[in-house]
Parts: C-alpha cells; sequence; structure tokens
C-alpha cells in the first residue's frame, strides 16, 4: 500500500467515526445516557448516538402510525436504544431451536374441563414472580425454565420462590445447555430432574455470567421436577396447556426491532418469523375490547428487565397463525 492510499484510509475512516448529528435529540441523548448509566469513549460515542438516533427517530415513526391507527402497539426507547440489530441478536438470542427435539411430543392431555376461559392471568393468581432481567448472557432458556418451574411449585406448595437461573447456567452443561451461549428450557428441566433439585434464587443469585464451577447446594434446593411435557405446536393446545396447567415455557422470534422496543398493546409484525430464537414464559392470554373473538393476546413474561415493555411483560397476538412462532416450542415441567 501505498503511503497516499493509508492515507486516504485512514481518513474516511475519521470520516466515518463523525457522523452527521440531529442537535435536537441531544437533551434526549444525555438523559438516556444517564437513565441506563451509558459511558462511551470520546471516540465511540459519535457512533453510538448515531445508532441510537436511528432508533429513536423509528421508534417516533411507528408511534405516529400507529396514532393513525396503523399499529396495534406502541414503542418506546429503553436501555438497548444503542444497540444494531446484529448487536442486539448476538446479545439477546439464546434459545438454541435447532437442538429443540421435533417429535417429542408425549404424555400432553386435554385438560379435564370442557370449558377453556377466555382470559387467563396467572400472574393475578400468585403463580408468577416479580419480572427478571438476564443482563448480557445468552440464558433466556434458564429464565423461562425458572419461570415454569416456579408456577408449577407454586400450584403444588401454595408458595411461591423465586428459582436460580444461575444453577441452571453453570450445571446443565452435562445435559448440552451452553450457559451463557444459549440453551433449552426441557433441558432444564431434565437437568433438574437428573440433579435432583434446583436451588433458590437467594441461595444461588444471578450474576448474568457463567461459572464453570457448578455450585448447586442440595440443602438450599427450593424446587423439583419428575420431568417435562412438550406441547402440540399449535395455539389451540398451548391455550389448553395455559388454562389447565399454568404459567408455560415458549420460544419466540424476538430479534425484530419492533420487539426490542415493544412498549404497549398487542404485538403483530407481519416480519415476525416461525423461526424462534428466545425463550420466555406464557403467563396467560385474553383479549382487548368487549369481543372475546377479537384482538386477542398471548401474556408474555420476558427477561428483560422491568423497564422493557410493559412493566417487562408483552402481550403477543394471539390465533394469527402461531405469530412469532409462539407455539412451536411450548413445555411445562412435571412436579
Ligand atoms: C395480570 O395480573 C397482574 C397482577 O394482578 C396485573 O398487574 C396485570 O395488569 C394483569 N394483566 C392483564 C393483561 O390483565
Ligand atoms: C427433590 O427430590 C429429591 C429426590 O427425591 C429429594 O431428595 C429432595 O429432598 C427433593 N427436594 C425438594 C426441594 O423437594
Amino acid at each position: 500500500m501505498t503511503p497516499s492510499v493509508f492515507l486516504a484510509a485512514l481518513c474516511l475512516g475519521i470520516a466515518s467515526a463523525a457522523p452527521k448529528l440531529d442537535q435536537t435529540l441531544d437533551v434526549q441523548w444525555n438523559q438516556w445516557k444517564s437513565t441506563y448509566k451509558k459511558v462511551y469513549a470520546a471516540n465511540e460515542e459519535g457512533l453510538t448516538r448515531a445508532v441510537w438516533e436511528k432508533n429513536m427517530k423509528m421508534i417516533e415513526r411507528h408511534n405516529q402510525e400507529h396514532s393513525q391507527g396503523k399499529h396495534g402497539f406502541t414503542m418506546a426507547m429503553n436501555a438497548f436504544g444503542d444497540k444494531t440489530n446484529e448487536e442486539f441478536r448476538q446479545l439477546m438470542n439464546g434459545f438454541q431451536s435447532q437442538k429443540h427435539k421435533k417429535g417429542k411430543l408425549f404424555h400432553f392431555h386435554e385438560p379435564v374441563f370442557g370449558h377453556i376461559p377466555t382470559s387467563v392471568n396467572w400472574t393475578q393468581r400468585g403463580y408468577v414472580t416479580p419480572v427478571k432481567d438476564q443482563g448480557s448472557c445468552h440464558s433466556c432458556w434458564a429464565f423461562s425454565a425458572t419461570g415454569a418451574l416456579e408456577g408449577q411449585m407454586f400450584r403444588k406448595t401454595g408458595k411461591l420462590v423465586s428459582l436460580s437461573e444461575q444453577n441452571l447456567v453453570d450445571c446443565s452443561r452435562p445435559e448440552s445447555n451452553n450457559g451463557c451461549s444459549g440453551g433449552l428450557m426441557d433441558k432444564a428441566f431434565q437437568y433438574v430432574k437428573n440433579n435432583g433439585g434446583l436451588d433458590s434464587e437467594e441461595s444461588y443469585p444471578y450474576t448474568a455470567k457463567e461459572s464453570r464451577n457448578c455450585l448447586y447446594k442440595p440443602e438450599f434446593s427450593a424446587a423439583n421436577n419428575t420431568g417435562f411435557v412438550n406441547i402440540p405446536p399449535q395455539e389451540k393446545a398451548l391455550m389448553n396447556a395455559v388454562a389447565s396447567v399454568g404459567p408455560i415455557s415458549v420460544a419466540v422470534d424476538a430479534s425484530l426491532k419492533s420487539f426490542r422496543f415493544y412498549k404497549s398493546g398487542i404485538y403483530f409484525d407481519p416480519a415476525c418469523r416461525l423461526a424462534v430464537n428466545h425463550g420466555v414464559l406464557v403467563v396467560g392470554y385474553g383479549f382487548e375490547g368487549t369481543d372475546p373473538d377479537k384482538n386477542k393476546y398471548w401474556l408474555v413474561k420476558n427477561s428483560w428487565g422491568k423497564s422493557w415493555g410493559a412493566d417487562g411483560y408483552i402481550k403477543i397476538a394471539k390465533d394469527r397463525n402461531n405469530h412469532c412462532g409462539i407455539a412451536r416450542a411450548a413445555s411445562y415441567p412435571t412436579v
């Protein structure tokens, strides 16, 4: 490379590091940084701000369209505002769908009662712990699994005890989970069965980092399961299970920006795919308005903290062709 070519390349690099910024957003940018305690090196702030501005404008455009009746949900800036799509995907999607075994649908019984209610909310009935935050570890699968097991333990014992995701992250490698690189809820249930217990959150707190040392202590075990049940991949079957069993582990496609910045209303994005990548917990279902056959949703607990979505929850469109693949990998532990 001749010196002049080298210089040109270097100058381009500098030019792209100083993108044009919209100064009318200065106040909001500074507020956002302090809200989410973000600190950037001087040489990376410009590029990061440009990504944030792009997200901010996309959100504003979406909400304007929402006010014109074009969308059924709103979006809002949140902690993920400085991430490009690619960075976000790398950060968040921990459900290893390629490993989710198909055809292992056993022991699922239709509920014994004939009447399925038009709405269910297990959070209201004490089955669900407060929203948790997985941080930057691909451990969604562990949060989905503890959520389902917390619910089944409550059903059995009448006591709601928060369970340890870290226990699953650190210890379920023999069941072929991958710690902070992803895993499956069913493998987590398998671990609890093989291990003969799962520690409480309090005794084995979450660090958002994986340790190769398993620190499980049987004396702090707060849950057990005898195995798990995979639900047939249809929304009707999922509805029956939610109504008759309790909170259910599911996986969805959470890779779209519309999902990342969801705030309120019923989430529906035609671009959402059936290829699932994120483990979450269905804690109920229902409908908005007065007609139980319209505006139906799944009530879903996420693990991205309380400041994400509707206090950590999202309503996903129900009975609209298995939106975001919600019924594709549903299961629950048997206790
Ligand atoms: C579900 O119940 C919780 C707890 O009572 C409540 O805060 C929430 O608004 C309910 N969600 C829906 C969609 O009814
Ligand atoms: C879980 O099951 C094992 C084996 O049956 C038992 O030793 C243990 O006490 C149980 N733990 C809890 C919390 O129920």
